[in-house]
């Protein structure tokens, strides 16, 4: 593990998450992260939207945020680039403010599909800004990406780090995140935070929620964990020559409950701040591909099988958080442990059902 300052990852300060209940619409919201952010909401009392196209989602996924909090979340199947469907829902159900995570996020999809991706990511956020300004609603929480930072000039990456983009999918985060930055300029009335995510991992500790990717996974953990269960044989390893301590590339795992919790203290702060705010999340601890085989073999007492393979392209040796902003002003930092987010993960993948596509319970 690297750090900036070799503490461990369990330095949380008290998160305080008491606040004016408010009606919030999630786009995405049966997504990986919406899931996550809509527990935290509704367990703090907000009244919350779920808005997604289950492009990438099952709606079964409204009903485990529902068993988990007892709340009732309200389920709406839309496109966010039907704006007229979408300005109708924003004033039928009173909404207040929007966290907008719907989008396409594969990277190599995005490069084979440029156009998809613009238009959903890119077009469909100027839909939703359409929407909310003829609603006259106007806070806003966007779900970003450290993929703004481009190749890391310098770590840990802070918010002055300059942004750029090497793929289509970075480059729709950074236009929108410029978008909205033009937006909160031309009108002091927006709220608007850019939250910029390192690596989301883990799993609600109910195993109800979490990251099942159809098909191959893109991303390490799920592969991890698919390995584990035996749904994959190997995983490979992108490349072990790096400049780093085993010569794995280093990345900053944020356990999603930690960044659904950022999401909640972002909101707050938006209430009685305007314009445009960018924040880390993240912990501002790196750890290697091979520390996170070690680290869930740990956790599932399963052997994670892997082999070395060159390295993939566009990918960095190390990419870590300074998650300072974050921590002073918005009094947020994560809490959780790498092996909170392993075993998280593990006991929802033990969890889900194969058959019916869907976390049991
Ligand atoms: P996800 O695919 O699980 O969730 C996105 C949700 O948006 C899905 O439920 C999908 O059905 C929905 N959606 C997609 N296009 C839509 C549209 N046009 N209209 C309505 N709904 C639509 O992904 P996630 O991991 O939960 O990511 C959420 C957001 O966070 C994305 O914007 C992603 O780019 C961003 N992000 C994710 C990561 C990560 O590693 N998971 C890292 C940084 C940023
Ligand atoms: C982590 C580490 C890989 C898979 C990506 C996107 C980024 C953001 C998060 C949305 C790297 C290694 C991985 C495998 C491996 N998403 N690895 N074998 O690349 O940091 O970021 O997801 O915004 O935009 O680019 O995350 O999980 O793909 O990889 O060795 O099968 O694991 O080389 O070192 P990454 P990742």
């Amino acid at each position: 593990m690297i750090g900036r300052n070799g503490i461990g990852i369990g330095i949380g300060i008290g998160h305080n998450l008491d606040g004016l209940s408010m009606k919030i619409l999630l786009t995405g919201g049966t997504g990986y992260i919406g899931s996550h952010i809509a527990v935290v909401f509704a367990q703090m009392g907000h009244s919350v939207v779920l808005y997604d196209n289950l492009s990438n989602s099952s709606a079964s996924v409204a009903g485990q945020i529902n068993a988990i909090t007892d709340e009732k979340c309200v389920f709406v199947r839309g496109d966010i680039r039907d704006t007229a469907f979408l300005q109708s829902t924003l004033r039928s159900q009173q909404i207040e403010a929007v966290v907008h995570l719907a989008g396409l996020k594969a990277v190599g999809e995005s490069v084979e599909k440029p156009i998809d991706y613009y238009a959903n990511n890119v077009q469909g956020t100027i839909s939703l800004l359409e929407a909310m300004e003829a609603e006259r609603i106007k806070t806003l929480v966007f779900s970003s990406s450290a993929t703004v930072y481009g190749q890391p000039q310098y770590l840990p990456i802070d918010e002055n780090h300059p942004t750029s983009a090497t793929n289509p999918y970075g480059r729709s985060k950074l236009h929108i995140e410029e978008m909205l930055s033009d937006v909160a300029a031309s009108d002091g009335g927006w709220h608007i935070a850019c939250l910029r995510y390192f690596n989301p991992a883990g799993a609600h500790e109910t195993a109800r929620l979490g990251e099942r990717p159809a098909g191959k996974p893109n991303n390490l953990m799920p592969f991890i964990a698919q390995v584990a269960t035996g749904e994959r044989t190997v995983l490979s390893i992108f490349g072990d020559d790096y400049e780093t301590p085993d010569g794995t590339g280093l990345r900053d795992y944020i356990h999603v409950m930690d960044l659904a919790e950022g999401h909640a203290m972002a909101l707050q702060f938006l209430i009685s701040n305007a314009g445009w705010h960018a924040f880390n999340l993240g912990t501002g601890q790196a750890y290697s591909v091979m520390e996170m085989i070690k680290s869930f073999e740990k956790a599932s007492c399963q052997k994670v099988a892997f082999n070395v393979a060159p390295r993939r392209p566009g990918d960095v040796a190390a990419c870590f958080a300074n998650p300072d902003k974050a921590m002073l002003v918005l009094g947020w930092t994560a809490s959780r442990t790498l092996d909170d987010m392993c075993s998280s993960t593990w006991h929802f993948y033990q969890s889900f059902d194969n058959a019916a596509g869907k976390a049991k319970g």
